[in-house]
């Protein structure tokens, strides 16, 4: 299994088979999946499914969503990592609450960022959250991103962000 980085108190890492069950548990709970998507939980299916696909993505590619682990503690925090499944380079993160509020989604998107652009040579990275999620707008923020375009989903206001120059000819989101 491959470690992507560590931070201070973090670990960047390929997904496993034992993921299965706190991504399960992650995606089952309505508070973590409230600004994701129509907001609605998922299943164990969808879990097992997620899991399955990040193994194909980091055995042929190499990046992905990466897992996240707390160093300390050894336990499945969340991921971090880009995904490219809507046809652009999309940077996202999910985190169990027990994890929030303790700097570690900026704490690992800095180091996911440095690896996504130095280790898999990634740009014209995007990121997205409907406005309403001040915490996720706050991370791409300080990542040094910016607005580059909206678009409007299941009813609601969906903001995307960039980095600044990697944009000469303007951005048009693409349909979903
Ligand atoms: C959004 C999420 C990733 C934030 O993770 P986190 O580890 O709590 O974030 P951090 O502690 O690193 O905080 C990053 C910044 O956002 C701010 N922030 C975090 N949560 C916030 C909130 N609910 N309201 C306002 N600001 C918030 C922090 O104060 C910090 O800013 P600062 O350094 O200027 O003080 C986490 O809450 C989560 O996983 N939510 C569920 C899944 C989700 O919504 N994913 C994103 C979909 S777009």
């Amino acid at each position: 299994m491959k470690i992507h980085a560590r931070t201070e108190r973090l670990v960047l890492r390929d997904w496993t088979p034992g993921d299965v069950e706190p991504y399960a548990a992650l995606v089952a709970d309505p508070e973590v999946m409230q600004y994701i998507g129509n907001g609605q939980t998922r299943s164990r299916e969808y879990a097992e499914d997620f899991v399955a696909e990040q193994i194909h993505h980091q055995k042929t590619r190499g990046w992905m969503r990466f897992v996240v682990e707390e160093a300390a503690s050894g336990l499945f925090a969340g991921f971090c990592g880009l995904d490219d499944k809507t046809g652009r380079l999309d940077f996202g993160w999910r985190y169990a609450k027990a994890f929030w509020g303790r700097g570690y989604g900026f704490e690992a998107a800095a180091a996911a960022l440095y690896v996504a652009q130095n280790a898999f040579g990634l740009t014209r990275i995007t990121c997205q959250s409907v406005l309403d999620n001040p915490g996720s707008i706050r991370i791409m923020q300080k990542m040094g991103m910016s607005e580059i375009g909206t678009y409007v989903a299941y009813g609601e206001t969906v903001v995307v962000y960039g980095f600044p120059g990697e944009w000469p000819d303007g951005f048009s989101v693409p349909r979903e």
